[in-house]
């Protein structure tokens, strides 16, 4: 599949270096302002990853050279389809793609929308597919999926920080209090997903009883980590 890449931003240039990953001798064109957009005349899927102020600009220069059959996938946040859709020529396909920053290690989780059109949803998955997890929702749920796994990556990156501090302060060394808590979030995140149990079951499996693992927890709950959490992910969806 021919896959051209607009906006060499943050998201744009993590998932070129994804797709550079799963097949080094792809070529892989990444086009910034200014750049001949001449390239997306062979392309099968242009994935859009500008700001969304930038999104009506950019599809203005783009609509004329898109071919027949072309998808183009917008990762712009609060984008409609409809808006997309009115933008281009009614021979491109639409999709709505909410990826987040782990793409970059292959380890992305990706939220694709377009309820009329599973053969688009079927490519985009292809592309995102490579790059880790996908997820088909509703468009209604666009929003919400840039609150829980667009932005996610930086809450955890919160919690890292922060537990890494914890790790100095009782004596490691900051490279090994980071291998310590990055790879115990790895560990619990893979065993949630190879697992059908509850959060709360697997939590429980840790907890001894009279052990020190419930004096943490109790910690976290009495910050109200759980409704912190809650309320941040409602925040940045605005709920
Ligand atoms: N960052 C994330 O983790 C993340 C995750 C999921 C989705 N998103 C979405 O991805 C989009 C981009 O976010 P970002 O963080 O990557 O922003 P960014 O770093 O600002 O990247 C956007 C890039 O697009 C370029 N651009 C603007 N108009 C263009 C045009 N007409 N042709 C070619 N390039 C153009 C910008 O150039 P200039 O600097 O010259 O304007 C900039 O380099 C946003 O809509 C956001 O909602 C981001």
């Amino acid at each position: 599949m021919n896959v051209v890449i607009i906006g060499n931003g943050t998201i744009g240039s993590a998932i070129r270096e994804a797709l550079r990953r799963v097949d080094p001798l792809l070529p892989v064109p990444i086009l910034g302002r200014g750049d001949t957009i001449a390239s997306v005349a062979d392309a099968d899927a242009v994935l859009l990853c500008v700001k969304p102020h930038q999104v009506l600009e950019a599809l203005e220069l783009l609509a004329p050279s898109m071919p027949h059959g072309s998808l183009l996938i917008s990762v712009a946040a609060k984008t409609t389809l409809a808006s997309l859709r009115a933008a281009l020529p009614p021979h491109v396909g639409v999709v709505r793609a909410m990826p987040n920053l782990p793409v970059g290690e292959l380890a992305g989780m990706t939220a694709l929308a377009n309820e009329s059109a599973p053969e688009h949803l079927e490519r985009s998955e292809a592309i995102f597919g490579a790059m880790g997890r996908t997820v088909r929702i509703d468009e209604r749920l666009m929003d919400a999926a840039t609150a829980m796994n667009g932005c996610g990556p930086a809450y955890v990156y919160l919690m890292v920080e922060a537990w890494i501090d914890a790790g100095i302060k009782l004596g490691f060394s900051y490279e090994v209090a980071r291998t310590l808590v990055a790879q115990t979030m790895l560990g619990a995140a893979a065993s949630v997903l190879a697992s059908d149990e509850h959060p709360a079951a697997l939590k429980t499996a840790v907890t001894t009883p009279a052990g020190c693992t419930i004096e943490g927890l109790l910690q976290l709950e009495d910050g109200r980590l759980r409704s912190t959490i809650v309320r941040a992910v409602l925040a940045a969806a605005g709920a």
